[in-house]
């Protein structure tokens, strides 16, 4: 355990080695699970628990600091990387409460068969005291899951915050040390679990940005003791501007469709626009996911297989669909052999984007002078589109 502030403790399991989220996510810095004790005058509340697989670190610190009670287990997610251990914890100790809203307990009863005589349940705005330090609990809806939820910890100005302004990133340091990297990885992120969750974002950033706070911890990665940097961060992330930027996402499997990027993509930086270019092979889907949090348009290279889209193509539509980034412009780029509908099902795969779609350039076996000519055009067309909207 390592002190915050005074009777304020973080019980830290790093993960270094864990490299997928969820079967999806990829984590290229590890993670971390992070917990947090508050021990006030008369009450003890651990605020999460760790993951399953690392229950061990969490016992073991607990041990190792003599906590022979607990009287409130906070749970601010019922996902297992948090909630996991809490039916361990509520075995060691017989006294322990769930302290969480009705819809987390809910959702923690149906995963991890807790019994519901166990359960304090909280409101919107509610406050536990612990004696000399209060909690005071916020409903943060979607900040991953619909019952997410965050403790202010008002003597210590201390934000408990769950997943909101987390980051997957396995470090030694209990702070943020390297604030680019910290960045880098928050907006990752929030990019993977709370991007299509835009709008409701903004308003719970509203209602936390209310608070007076000097520390945010989060469940994840290091703790923000310069809370101002990530705070702005996710303000600009939620914001409805988007940058004179280009997210060019493809596959290739005989040159063609990548010869087109590769003029494509060269037509848009002589024009000034930021190119952020993905052979959808090699990627990093969450490199991916960070580039559609300000790209002003998406354009999705893909070449002709069995009659529609090449599945990768078709699996990037579809991530980028669900993540629904914020783009203004989507245009699909590609070649075929002998016909096929690999335009219509791409369109078809991202109709939660609220884009103009601009014409394709699709072209017959290897690229020719007409196809070039084409993208050129395409490329105009996406200036005029950022200038439009004065980001160009
Ligand atoms: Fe870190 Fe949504 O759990």
């Amino acid at each position: 355990m390592q002190e915050l502030k005074p009777n304020v403790y973080s019980i830290r399991a790093i993960d270094w080695d864990r490299r997928l989220f969820d079967e999806l996510i990829p984590l290229p810095e590890g993670t971390t699970y992070n917990a947090y004790l508050v021990e006030g005058s008369e009450k003890i509340a651990l605020l999460d628990t760790v993951d399953p697989t690392k229950m061990d670190i969490l016992l073991g610190s607990l041990t190792a600091s003599g906590i022979d009670r607990i009287d409130y287990v906070v749970s601010h997610h019922a996902e297992q990387d948090h909630s996991g251990s809490i039916p361990v914890i509520l075995a060691r100790y017989p006294n322990a409460k769930v302290v969480t809203n009705a819809r987390c307990k809910s959702m923690l009863i149906d995963l991890l068969h807790l019994d519901e005589e166990r359960f304090l349940t909280v409101q919107d705005g509610q406050t536990l005291s612990l004696g000399n330090k209060t909690l005071q609990f916020f409903e943060t809806p979607w900040v991953h899951w619909p019952e997410t939820m965050v403790t202010y910890l008002a003597q210590d100005k201390i934000l408990f915050s769950c997943d909101f302004f987390g980051s997957h990133l396995a470090a030694s340091g209990l702070y943020v040390e390297d604030e680019p990297m910290a960045f880098e990885s928050a907006k990752r992120y929030y990019a993977e679990i709370m991007m299509p969750f835009r709008s409701i974002i903004k308003k719970n950033l509203e209602k936390v940005g209310k608070l007076q706070i000097e520390m945010i911890a989060p469940s994840h990665g290091p703790i923000h003791d310069r809370p101002g940097y990530i705070m702005d961060a996710y303000r600009d992330w939620v914001s409805d501007n988007v940058k004179n930027e280009v997210v060019l996402a493809y596959v290739s499997m005989h040159e063609s469709t990548k010869k087109m990027v590769e003029h494509f993509s060269k037509a848009l930086i002589q024009r000034g626009i930021v190119v952020r270019q993905f052979n959808l092979v090699v990627t990093d889907l969450g490199r991916l996911a960070i580039a559609l949090v300000d790209a002003a348009t998406i354009v999705l290279g893909s070449p002709t297989v069995l009659t529609g889209a090449h599945p990768k193509a078709a699996y990037a539509a579809f991530v980028a669909n669900a993540l629904r980034p914020k783009a203004r412009f989507a245009s699909i780029v590609g070649s075929f052999g002998w016909g096929g509908k690999m335009v219509e099902q791409l369109a078809g795969l991202l109709t939660n984007l609220k884009v103009e779609v601009l014409p394709p350039v699709i072209a017959k076996g290897q690229p020719k002078d007409e196809d070039f000519l084409a993208l050129d055009m395409l490329a105009d067309q996406i200036l005029a589109k950022h200038r439009e909207i004065g980001i160009a």
